[in-house]
């Protein structure tokens, strides 16, 4: 029954997703929902549509296979469907670049407090990605301009395609770059969710065997170019850094705080109680 070779007859829809979520079981918290995602995209129809017609027949057994048993290898869904819902919006996403979080969200809205308190309109973003963040505050604050850096063409890429898709051209600019490096413009504020995890930290399938290394290891200790970028932004004499950190973080990074100049730091969590970032004011 698991297998996808040879020719396959039409299953009905309640048939494809009992397949599909006992397929599933093993790699996926909720195995069912995944099913039902997975036919709907498939079918190229709404969720809903399924549990009206699950006694109709689909025909494209042999395809759907394939998708599940991607989802069952792990894949995350976001690659396998070539799209991932962050924000308000939805974004293009392929196999190189990350998969934006939600935690992220927050990191946004932090920025936009600042942006708004201090009519800022010159910011740059480093390791732009998918563009998630350079994308939604572009939506947000029309007036606001962003250089988006990334060292990678595969984030470079994507980015470039959402920013085409959300008519922000005119707003954000991509630029190849080690972080701030090629960047020698007047900015107010830089934002950033770089690399940040520990080159041992052992992190499940679906991240390390999909998503770039790029886009997770931040060095030995994880750190490394969270501290680097810090010293930049005040190196550039920049008013502001808001960035992501991981959940252990905190204290190496006040501590390293503590031994520069810097007006103020202020932590923040994530909603499952995690330290996930900070706000300097240099
Ligand atoms: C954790 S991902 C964040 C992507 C996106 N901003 C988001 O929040 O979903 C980090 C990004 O930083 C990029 N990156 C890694 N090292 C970099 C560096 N030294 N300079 C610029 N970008 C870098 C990676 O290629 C990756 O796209």
């Amino acid at each position: 029954m698991n297998g996808v070779s040879g020719a396959m007859k039409a299953m009905t829809i309640k048939e494809g997703l009992f397949w599909a979520r006992e397929a599933l079981h093993k790699a996926c918290e909720r195995p069912q929902f995944e099913a039902e995602l997975l036919l709907a995209y498939h079918l190229k129809k709404e969720r809903t549509y399924l549990f009206i017609h699950e006694n109709e027949s689909f025909e494209s057994v042999k395809e759907f296979k394939k998708l599940i048993q991607r989802r069952a290898a792990n894949e995350p869904y976001e690659y396998i469907v070539g799209s991932a819902s962050f924000y308000d919006i939805h974004l293009e996403v392929e196999e190189g670049v990350l998969i934006p979080r939600p935690e992220t969200e927050i990191l946004i809205d932090l920025v936009s407090e600042i942006i708004k308190k201090e009519n800022i309109t010159r910011i740059a973003e480093i390791g732009v990605g998918t563009g998630a963040i350079s994308v939604v505050l572009a939506r947000k604050f029309p007036e606001l301009r962003i250089i988006a850096t990334d060292i990678c063409d595969t984030p470079l890429k994507v980015a470039g395609k959402n920013i085409d898709t959300f008519g922000l051209n005119a707003q954000i600019e991509l630029r190849k770059s080690n972080l701030i490096d090629e960047v020698p413009e007047v900015l107010e504020l830089v934002v950033s969710n770089p690399p940040y995890i520990a080159e041992d930290f052992l992190l499940e399938s679906n991240v390390v065997d999909y998503e770039p290394k790029e886009a997770l290891f931040g060095g030995n200790v994880g750190d490394e170019l969270l501290k680097q970028i810090i010293l930049d932004v005040k190196a550039r004499g920049i008013k502001y850094l808001a960035c992501e950190m991981g959940y252990d973080q905190k204290e190496p990074l006040q501590e390293f705080v503590n031994e520069i100049d810097v007006k103020s730091i202020r932590f923040y969590k994530d909603l499952a109680g995690f330290d996930r970032g900070f706000v300097i004011e240099f």
